[in-house]
């Protein structure tokens, strides 16, 4: 198959609505990182999905829309909180999971009874489902397994061949995936972190949790809330291992532990270790969410074998920079 590139032109998306409306996969830009979109009420264009990124048939995706009244043909009930948070963060990067109606196929949820549900704001994302007419599942664009890309470049990559088309929107802005969330006991339960952080929820409830798996690696008998999170994930080739510790202690360490294509990735250059290679992803969160997933894979180009990353900081968005680089390093983390 071969692939197109198509710009962001009033015409392109056009054409790429009548790709999904026959059934077909686009590659999208959202403000988070890419997707790869099918008519999510459409089952073979879903099955479609999990052949060209190899993803497991039981890890649902969530499905996006382009205004609050495409949810009450999605969900079967919606939470009075549902309502309160869409109105304060919709559209934007944050997915909830709610119980799903029958017109969601089973392979869109994965066999589940729920669904999630996400409102983009990316503006090629609102024309889509719009133009088409669809709600859209859409699942970041990678392979199984690799980080998720945050530019169309990244997408070509993985899906070359895979897919008949991919829309480039430039460079998304977040750089780390939704906040997915489910309701609980009044409130919400954080199953992914994301840019909508356990701060900003505060000032909608009280209730908030974090769930386990959001910064440990479940048991292996647990039962995962998101089918996501038992997978291993964000995995480059090179083997990540991440240091909780201040500055000098990092360049210590890795003076005294460094082998061959072994890299650092730090904050900034000032952090750098003789004879070290290095990149940088930002000294605040913001930036470290941006750049990681594309550090990640320079990495891979760069043929690292190992690479001491720095830890970022738990606040506000790090808390999904540190989930991600944490599964990343396969929960490899050494506190100096
Ligand atoms: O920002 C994003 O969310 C991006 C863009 C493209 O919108 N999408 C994305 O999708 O990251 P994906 O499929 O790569 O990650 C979705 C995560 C998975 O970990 C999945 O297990 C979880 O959300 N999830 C989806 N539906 C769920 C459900 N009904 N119950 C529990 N977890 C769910
Ligand atoms: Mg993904």
């Amino acid at each position: 198959m071969n692939t197109v590139i198509l710009s962001a032109s009033n015409e392109d998306i056009a054409f790429a609505a009548s790709l999904i409306n026959k059934g077909e996969v686009v590659g999208i830009p959202t403000e988070t990182v890419y997707g790869l979109a099918a008519d999510a009420m459409n089952e073979e264009a879903v099955k479609k999905i999990f052949k060209a990124k190899g993803r497991p048939a039981d890890n649902p995706l969530i499905v996006h829309v382009s205004r609050f009244e495409m949810v009450y043909d999605i969900a079967l009930e919606i939470p009075p909180l549902a309502h309160k948070l869409a109105e304060r963060f919709w559209p934007g990067p944050l997915t909830m999971i709610m119980p799903k109606s029958d017109k969601i196929p089973d392979v869109t949820s994965g066999g589940l009874d729920t669904v999630g549900i996400r409102y983009p704001s990316h503006p090629v994302a609102q024309a889509l489902i719009n133009i088409s007419d669809k709600p859209l599942a859409a699942p970041s664009a990678n392979l199984s397994g690799s980080p998720s890309p945050t530019n169309c470049a990244r997408v070509y990559e993985d899906m070359r061949g895979r897919i008949p088309a991919i829309i480039d929107g430039g460079e998304c802005d977040v750089g780390v995936e939704s906040t997915v969330i489910s309701f609980e006991d009044g409130g919400i339960r954080i199953l992914r972190p994301g840019k909508i952080s356990v701060e900003d929820f505060l000032t909608v409830t009280d209730k908030v949790y974090v769930d386990k798996g959001v910064l440990a690696q479940l048991d292996a008998d647990a039962v995962a809330k998101s089918p996501g999170m038992k997978y291993k994930h964000y995995s480059p080739k090179a083997n990540i291992i991440l240091i909780d510790s201040e500055v000098d202690a990092f360049k210590n360490y890795v003076s005294q532990n460094k082998c061959e294509n072994t890299y650092c990735l730090l904050f900034d250059e000032s952090e750098a270790v003789a004879g070290v290679g290095f990149l940088t992803y930002g000294v605040t969160s913001e930036e470290q969410a941006h750049y990681l997933f594309e550090r990640l894979r320079e990495f891979d180009e760069m043929g690292a074998k190992t690479v001491y990353a720095r830890c970022p900081s738990k606040d506000g968005v790090g808390l999904a920079v540190y989930n991600r680089i944490l599964r990343s390093a396969g929960f490899n983390l050494i506190k100096l």
